[in-house]
């Protein structure tokens, strides 16, 4: 499937030129603006005069429609209301959990779960993922952040969280949308009926949808991201959770398997053992066949980053990732040993992404790496053709070109829409579509 001599030739190529340290790996710090200050609640921010105007301003730079937004579009503002479901009755029933909605384990990531004596007289539970699970407990900027004069740096430094970094900003999403040491979406959860989670930085924040707008009054205020930099950013924090957690105490527990969330779903839930096609790709060229693959979606992404990033240390990226998917017969040990070495490496290479600026060319490389890639079978599984498609929706935006090859997308879209439906063969043949499509436009461009 995967063509060997490009292996090779990536492998040859100089091995890496340093990088500077990484930052610690899990943001610790800026969660803990949020420590200390009370939780108001969303009845503090939604008044007509504030946050909850129709639609939206054009007299302030905010646009003050923020919380109808959240409340009709935002499925945060549901968050809550779903522990009352049927679906989470029935999960909590498998799991032993009296009440979905009352249990810590599911309110940890479908409310702002703050400690009971950080909540302010307006504050409600039900209030599900609202305004200050992301902004911070508005205790001590509620007051200042009103005043126009106030500026960004101010309000963060009155405890609002720095949602606008992207540093923090990714930090915030995966904190529930992957898990942490805390709060986690185990198998043991999935398997009671929780959906599996899946995360793209860039992708989730469009779809969320977004209540603030970027434009030149944003960016004088605040940092603003390219969507290529954002997923760019994303995937490698993203990476880093996961390598973090295969080195944590769900591998390195005593029962007879680890978490299972840690690895690919889909090569137990979709493998047959009528089909006889098992093969290698890439990041799986040192893999035994028939062991248990770690989810490597976003590793993937990384490596691919990387060639573009930092090229001199892609090699290193896909060695060291190669060992990691290939370590798994050796042991829990092996796996940590190796996630912790890869750790070191995308640790700095996220540090990079965080202000690095990606030229129109190197958005047109990852394009084609991606497509390219896809059509030798690098991205078949769901895992890997889901990443995938997100990632070319970004960079199609970000060139330009999402408009003229917007029915390709969509059918793109179509084909991961449902897991159980997914077929490697009809995403290949529509990547290569895509790519004979790219590759036409390129030469009319270029001949005209
Ligand atoms: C690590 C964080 C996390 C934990 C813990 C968690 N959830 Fe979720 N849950 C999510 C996220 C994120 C989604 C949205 C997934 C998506 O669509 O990408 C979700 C989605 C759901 C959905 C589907 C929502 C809908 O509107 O259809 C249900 C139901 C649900 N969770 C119930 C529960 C229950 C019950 C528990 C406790 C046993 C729980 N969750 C624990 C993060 C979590
Ligand atoms: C899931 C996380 C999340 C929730 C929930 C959320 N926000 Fe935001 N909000 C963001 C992000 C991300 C941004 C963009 C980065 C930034 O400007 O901080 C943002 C931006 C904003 C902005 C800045 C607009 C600008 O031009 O500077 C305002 C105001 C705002 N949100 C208000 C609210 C209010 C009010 C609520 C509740 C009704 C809310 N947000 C709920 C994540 C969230
Ligand atoms: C406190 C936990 C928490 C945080 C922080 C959080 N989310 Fe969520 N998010 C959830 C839960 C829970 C759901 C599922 C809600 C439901 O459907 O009931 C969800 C749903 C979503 C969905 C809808 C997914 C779908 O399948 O329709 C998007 C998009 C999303 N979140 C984006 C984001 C982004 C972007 C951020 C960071 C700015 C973020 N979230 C931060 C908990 C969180
Ligand atoms: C190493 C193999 C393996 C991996 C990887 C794995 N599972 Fe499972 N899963 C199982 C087994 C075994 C069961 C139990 C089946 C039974 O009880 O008959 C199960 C049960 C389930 C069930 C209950 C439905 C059923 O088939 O019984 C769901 C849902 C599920 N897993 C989701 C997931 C998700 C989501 C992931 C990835 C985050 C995942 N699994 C990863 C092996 C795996």
């Amino acid at each position: 499937m995967v063509r060997s001599t490009q292996v090779i030739a990536a492998l040859a190529l100089l091995a890496a030129a340093p990088l500077p340290a990484a930052a610690p790996l899990m943001a610790a710090a800026p969660l803990l603006a949020q420590a200390n200050a009370r939780h108001l609640g969303v009845a503090s921010c939604s008044s007509s005069v504030c946050h909850g105007a129709v639609s939206p301003s054009n007299t302030y730079d905010v646009q003050l429609n923020e919380y109808v937004t959240w409340s009709h579009e935002d499925s945060h503002s549901k968050a809550y209301t779903a522990l009352n479901s049927p679906r989470s009755r029935s999960i909590a029933a498998k799991l032993g959990i009296a009440n979905p909605a009352a249990a810590r384990l599911c309110l940890d990531c479908h409310t702002d779960n703050v400690a009971p004596e950080r909540r302010g007289p307006k504050f409600s539970v039900s209030d599900g993922v609202g305004c200050e699970a992301c902004h911070g407990g508005a205790e001590h900027w509620i007051a200042t952040h009103t005043s126009r004069r106030a500026t960004y740096r101010e309000n963060v430094a009155q405890g609002m969280y720095p949602s606008a970094n992207i540093r923090e900003r990714a930090t915030l999403c995966l904190s529930c949308h992957y898990g942490t040491g805390d709060k986690f979406a185990t198998h043991r959860i999935m398997a009671a009926g929780h959906p599996r989670l899946s995360f793209e930085l860039d992708t989730f924040l469009a779809i969320e949808p977004a209540h603030y707008r970027v434009g030149a009054d944003y960016q004088r205020r605040k940092p603003s991201y390219s969507r290529t930099q954002t997923w760019a950013y994303g995937q490698l924090a993203a990476a880093l959770a996961e390598l973090e957690a295969l080195q944590g105490p769900r591998i390195n527990n005593s029962a007879t398997f680890p978490e299972l969330a840690l690895f690919n779903c889909y090569a137990c839930h979709m493998s047959s053992m009528h089909r006889y096609d098992w093969s290698h790709r890439l990041l799986t060229l040192a893999v035994e066949p028939g062991s248990v693959p770690i989810n490597d979606g976003h590793l993937r992404m990384t490596w691919l980053i990387a060639r573009r990033l930092d090229p001199p240390s892609a090699p290193t990226v896909l060695k060291l990732s190669q060992a990691l998917l290939a370590a798994g017969p050796g042991g829990r040990a092996q796996i940590a040993a190796r996630s912790r070495d890869l750790a070191l490496l995308v640790g700095k290479l996220r540090d990079r992404a965080a202000t690095f600026e990606w030229s129109h060319t190197d958005q047109q490389q990852l394009l084609n790496m991606l497509v390219s890639l896809g059509v030798e079978g690098e991205f078949h599984d769901y895992i890997g053709a889901e990443q995938a498609v997100m990632a070319i929706d970004g960079l199609l935006i970000d060139l330009g070109m999402s408009r003229e090859h917007r029915t390709r997308l969509d059918g793109l879209y179509k084909l991961v829409r449902n897991d159980e439906a997914y077929t490697p063969e009809s995403f290949v043949t529509a990547l290569r579509e895509l790519q004979s499509a790219l590759d036409r436009a390129s030469s009319s461009r270029t001949s005209g």
